[in-house]
């Protein structure tokens, strides 16, 4: 685990989540907002797309690849969350995850609601035996003790984008969803910490919003991508058009 990259605003560490979270106090961010990879019950019936490597799936897309994790580590790593985080832990999954983490969420949480992003460009369904998936869910959880509070009023947490344009990793997200995230559940010069950084996507929404930011990133090639993004002196705006919201 190793400082990767730091600016005013941003510190990359390069390494596994659940090192940097142990080391961390409680309440040491404001909000997690994150893109963890998806589990081996996702990749179950995707095997066309995928291989094992040491018994877990590698998620293949085009270019390149990444471990997927197990369901229980997707619950611990999000019950850390809710540990160092005073506010938010907000991430994208799979609907069963979403549904389950509604019902009975990670220790310390409670879900306050789930929400979908659908894709305007999705992966075509590559059997053709049945529709494409085409959207994510989104778990909208909080730290169980205090009110939840946000920035958006009574508006919803929904989105209807294209997939963001290819940048070097195989799953980056849309830069609109991380900054609509950003600035509905964070205030400027609160911490955000993204676990599972990728390309940075979430970490270039919150400097650009004038927040702090903490990424994780166990690939180093993935920690060169995000550092070069963050090192930009402009704003790092979407290659692609997105439809925010709409739904
Ligand atoms: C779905 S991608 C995140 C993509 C990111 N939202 C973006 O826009 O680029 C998940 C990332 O988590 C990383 N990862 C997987 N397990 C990890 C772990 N235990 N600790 C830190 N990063 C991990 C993967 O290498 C991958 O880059």
């Amino acid at each position: 685990m190793s400082l990767y990259y730091s600016d005013n605003y941003v510190e990359i560490y390069h390494g596994d989540c659940r090192d940097i979270l142990t080391g961390m106090p409680d309440d040491r961010v404001s909000s997690v907002l994150t893109d963890p990879p998806y589990t081996d019950r996702t990749h179950d019936k995707a095997r066309s797309r995928s291989h094992k490597v040491d018994g877990r799936d590698i998620i293949k897309s085009g270019i390149t690849a990444f471990t997927a994790i197990t369901e229980k580590d997707l619950r611990d790593i999000l019950t850390e969350c809710g540990r160092v985080a005073e506010r938010w832990v907000i991430a994208t999954m799979d609907y069963r995850h979403a549904v389950e983490f509604d019902q009975n969420p990670p220790s310390g949480l409670k879900s306050q609601r789930v929400g979908v992003w659908v894709k305007t460009n999705p992966t075509p369904q590559i059997t053709g035996d049945r529709p494409a998936q085409g959207w994510e869910a989104i778990a909208y959880l909080h730290r169980a003790k205090g009110r939840s509070r946000w920035n958006g009023g009574g508006k919803h947490g929904n989105y209807v984008t294209k997939i963001a344009a290819p940048e070097g990793h195989p799953t980056a997200k849309p830069l609109s969803i991380l900054e609509d995230w950003v600035a509905m559940f964070s205030d400027p010069g609160e911490t955000i910490l993204d676990p599972f950084a990728g390309s940075g996507t979430t970490l270039r929404a919150a400097k650009n919003l004038g927040r702090k930011a903490i990424g994780v990133e166990l690939e180093e090639r993935y920690c060169e991508l995000a550092a070069k993004r963050l090192a930009q002196d402009a704003f790092d705006f979407e290659a692609l058009t997105t439809v925010n919201g709409g739904i």
